[in-house]
C-alpha cells in the first residue's frame, strides 16, 4: 500500500493546470482556464479549469474532480495507479507500507497468475503465425473469416495445437508453477493441456491484463462443446468481464454508445470493419457488475441480436437490470439466422451501418409490441403484458423518462393513462420496500439509488406537479455541501468555532438517522478528525480515495449556492449576499432544517411506537425514556418551525 505521506505529498504537488495541460491546450478566461473536453466530443470548449480551487469541470458532459481524479479518468486507472502515475510525473519518491503477509502473498499470486497467462497467450499466438500445424489449421480458418493479420494481432487470437500435452510441458521447461497451471485452468488435473485442436480468443480486463481464454473448437462434431473457456479463477470473474471492452473503451466514450453482441467473432469483425465500440457478453445474459462497467463510459447501449426466438428472448432477458441502472436501451434484430459477424460480411460495412440506424428499436416500446402480438386478444394474456411492460417502467430511476414511455406505451396498450400511472406508483412502493430491505441486508447506501426514488404523481402529465423526494437527502447534501466549501472558515470569530466545528457538534446525535450513508460518512470523517485537532477541508474531499465523495466533493465546490436552492424559491436573489459571503447563515439554515426534517421523522416513529406497545412495555424504564424524548423533540420542532417561519415543508 502507498502511504499516506505518500498521497499527501502527491495531493499537495500536483497542479490541475499542469495536469490537464498535458493532454489539452487551455487558454486563459478570467481566473479560469478553458478548453476542448477530452472525455467528450465538443466543438466550443466549456470544459473549464480553476487554478484556485485545483479542479477541473466539464459543463458538457458534468465530468470533474482533482488531479488524481483526472488521471483516473483519462487513463481508465484505479487511485493508487493514478498516484503512481502522479509520483512520477512530479518526482515524488513512493513509499509502501502496511502490507499484512497475507496481502503481500496474494500479490504475488496474482501477479504470478498474469504472468503465466501472459505466457500462455504468447505461446498460443506465437503458435498460430508460426506452427505449421497452427498456420495451415488455425489461421486459414481466421483468414477464410475474413480477418487481417493486424486483427489477428491486435486481438491476439491464437491457436491450441492438436496434442495431449505441448503446451504444458513447455511451460514448465520454462520453470512455469504447475500449481499456477491448475489455477488458471490451462493444465488439467491429469497433466494434460486443456485447450487442444482449437482456435483461441485471449480475454483481456479493463486494463489489457489477460484474464483467460476462449477456445473455439474446428470440427463441426456436436458431442463436443462449440466454445470452452477458462475456468473462474482469482483473476477471471466472468461476471466482471466483457469481452472486448479493453479494445472498445475509447470508442464507446466518444461515440457515447456502446454495442452489445453475443459473439467474440461479432465482436472482432465489427471492429475491424470499424465500428470499434463494441463488446459481447460471451452468450450469457448481462450481469449487474458488467452494466456498472460500461456505464463508467456511456448510458447508451444498443443490442443487437439474432431476429430468431432465441435472439428475442436473450435480448428480453436481464434487461431490467439496465433500465434499472438508467441506461437507454435500443435493440437491433438482424434479419432471422443473421449474427452480426455473418450480416457484416453478407452486407458490407456501409449498408451494416446503415441498417444499424434505420432499424434500432427501443427497448420498451419493442417489449410492449412483442408481448402484445402474443397475447393476441386474451384478457388475461394482456393483463400479464401489461404487468410486465409496468415492472419494467417502474425500474427507471428517472421520473421524467417514466413518464414518457407511460404516455407511449398507454397508446400502445390502449389503456388509460391514469390507470397506468397508479399501477407504476404501486410496483415502485413494492419496490422501494423489496430494496429498503436489501440494503439493510448489503447496507450499501449508494446515494444514486436513494435519491433517485421519485414517485410518479398521479396527474403528472397534465398538471405539471413536481414529484417529491421522500428522503431527507436534500437537507443532508446541504449540509456536507457548505462543510467542504467552508470547513475552516470561521462560524464564530469570538470562540473560534469553524463551520466543521459547528456542524460536527450540531450534527452528532442525528448521524444515526441520516439517509444518506454517503452524507454520513463525510461528516463523520471530519468528526473524527476534529476529535484528533485537525480540521478537514475541500481539498481533502476532493482527492479522497473514495469516488463517490471525490465526485460529490467537486460538485459541492463547482455549485456552491446550489444548497441554498430552498432560499431561491423564496426571496429575490438580487437582494441576496453571494453564497461565499453568507455560509454563517447558510450553515444555521440547514442545521436547522436538518433537525426539523429529524425530528419530524422521529417524532411520527414514536406516535407508532407508543401505538403499538403494550402494557407490558408501557411500564418500561424505555418507555418512560421516549415520552421524555418525544417531548423534547416536540418542543424542538416548535422551536425551529416558528424560526424558519414554515409550515409546508415535506
Ligand atoms: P454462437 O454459437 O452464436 O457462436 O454463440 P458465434 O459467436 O457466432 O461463433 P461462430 O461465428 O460460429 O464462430 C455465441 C456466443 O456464445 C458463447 C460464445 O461466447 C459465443 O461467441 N458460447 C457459445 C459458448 O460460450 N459456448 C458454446 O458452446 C457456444
Ligand atoms: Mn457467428
Amino acid at each position: 500500500m502507498i502511504t499516506q505521506k505518500t498521497i499527501q505529498q502527491v495531493i499537495d504537488i500536483a497542479k490541475i493546470e499542469d495536469v490537464v495541460g498535458d493532454y489539452v491546450n487551455l487558454t486563459r478566461r478570467g481566473v479560469n482556464l478553458l478548453g476542448l473536453c477530452p472525455f467528450h466530443d465538443e466543438k466550443t470548449p466549456s470544459f473549464t479549469v480553476s487554478p484556485a480551487k485545483n479542479i477541473f469541470k466539464c459543463f458538457g458532459c458534468g465530468r470533474g474532480g482533482d488531479p488524481i481524479g483526472f488521471i483516473i479518468e483519462h487513463e481508465h486507472i484505479s487511485y493508487p495507479e493514478a498516484i503512481r502515475f502522479l509520483a512520477r510525473k512530479y518526482n515524488v519518491e513512493i513509499e509502501e507500507s502496511g502490507n499484512t503477509e497475507e496481502e503481500i502473498e496474494k500479490k504475488l499470486v496474482t501477479d504470478s497468475l498474469y504472468i503465466v497467462n501472459e505466457y500462455a497467450k504468447n505461446y498460443y499466438t506465437e503458435i498460430l503465425l508460426n506452427d505449421e500445424e497452427g498456420r495451415t489449421i488455425g489461421l486459414s480458418y481466421f483468414k477464410g473469416r475474413n480477418l487481417q493479420n493486424a486483427t489477428i494481432k491486435k486481438f491476439q487470437l491464437g491457436y491450441a495445437l492438436n496434442a495431449k500435452d505441448d503446451f504444458t510441458q513447455s511451460a514448465l521447461k520454462k520453470k512455469y508453477n504447475i500449481d499456477h497451471l491448475h489455477k488458471l485452468g490451462l493444465t488439467t488435473q491429469s497433466g494434460f493441456d486443456f485447450f487442444r485442436s482449437r482456435v483461441m480468443f485471449t480475454i483481456h480486463n479493463l486494463s489489457g491484463k489477460v484474464v483467460g481464454f476462449a477456445g473455439r473448437i474446428l470440427t463441426s462434431q456436436t458431442k463436443f462443446p462449440k466454445y470452452i473457456n477458462s475456468p473462474e479463477s482469482e483473476i477471471y470473474n466472468k461476471s466482471e468481464i466483457l469481452y472486448g471492452l479493453y479494445f472498445a473503451k475509447e470508442a464507446v466514450r466518444k461515440q457515447d454508445e456502446c454495442i452489445l453482441v453475443e459473439g467474440y467473432l461479432d465482436v472482432i469483425s465489427l471492429h475491424q470493419s470499424g465500428i470499434e465500440n463494441v463488446v459481447a457478453t460471451s452468450g450469457t445474459s448481462l450481469t449487474k457488475r458488467q452494466i456498472q462497467l460500461i456505464k463508467r463510459f456511456t448510458s447508451n447501449i444498443k443490442i443487437l441480436y439474432d431476429g430468431d426466438a432465441a435472439g428475442i428472448k436473450a435480448a428480453l432477458r436481464g434487461l431490467d437490470l439496465v433500465l434499472e441502472a438508467d441506461m437507454n436501451v435500443k435493440l437491433v434484430l438482424l434479419p432471422d439466422g443473421h449474427d452480426p459477424d455473418s450480416f457484416l460480411a453478407d452486407q458490407g460495412s456501409s449498408k451494416f451501418t446503415e441498417f444499424l440506424e434505420t432499424h434500432e428499436e427501443d427497448f420498451i416500446f419493442f417489449k410492449t409490441k412483442i408481448l402484445l402480438d402474443e397475447s393476441q386478444n386474451d384478457p388475461i394474456k394482456k393483463s400479464m403484458v401489461i404487468r410486465d411492460i409496468v415492472d419494467s417502467i417502474a425500474k427507471m430511476p428517472d421520473a421524467f423518462k417514466r413518464t414518457l414511455y407511460l404516455r407511449q406505451c398507454s397508446h400502445m396498450l390502449a389503456i388509460d393513462e391514469s390507470t397506468l400511472v397508479s399501477e407504476v406508483n404501486k410496483s415502485i412502493r413494492a419496490l422501494r420496500k423489496s430494496k429498503s430491505l436489501e440494503r439493510q441486508r448489503e447496507n450499501e447506501d449508494k446515494v444514486s439509488q436513494v435519491e433517485d426514488e421519485w414517485l410518479v404523481t398521479k396527474p403528472i402529465f397534465v398538471d405539471k406537479e413536481t414529484p417529491i423526494i421522500r428522503n431527507d437527502a436534500w437537507v443532508e447534501r446541504a449540509v456536507c455541501s457548505i462543510l467542504i466549501n467552508f470547513a475552516d472558515k470561521y462560524y464564530n470569530l469570538e470562540n473560534q468555532t469553524t463551520i466543521a466545528s459547528y456542524i460536527v457538534q450540531e450534527t452528532s446525535e442525528l448521524l444515526d438517522f441520516f439517509d444518506i450513508e454517503l452524507y454520513k460518512t463525510i461528516i463523520s470523517e471530519s468528526q473524527n478528525a476534529l476529535a484528533q485537532g485537525i480540521t478537514l477541508n475541500a481539498q481533502w474531499y476532493i482527492a479522497h480515495a473514495d469516488e463517490n465523495i471525490r465526485s460529490f466533493a467537486v460538485n459541492a465546490l463547482s455549485t456552491p449556492y446550489v444548497y441554498a436552492s430552498w432560499e431561491e424559491r423564496q426571496m429575490f436573489l438580487q437582494t441576496q449576499k453571494m453564497p461565499e459571503e453568507n455560509f454563517i447563515r447558510d450553515a444555521d439554515n440547514a442545521i436547522q432544517r436538518l433537525i426539523l426534517k429529524k425530528s419530524r421523522k422521529l417524532i411520527v416513529q414514536l406516535e407508532a411506537y407508543f401505538a403499538a406497545a403494550n402494557e407490558e412495555q408501557k411500564s418500561s424504564a424505555d418507555y418512560e425514556l421516549n415520552i421524555k424524548v418525544y417531548q423534547q423533540l416536540i418542543r424542538e420542532r416548535n422551536r425551529i418551525a416558528s424560526i424558519l417561519g414554515t409550515v409546508t415543508l415535506h
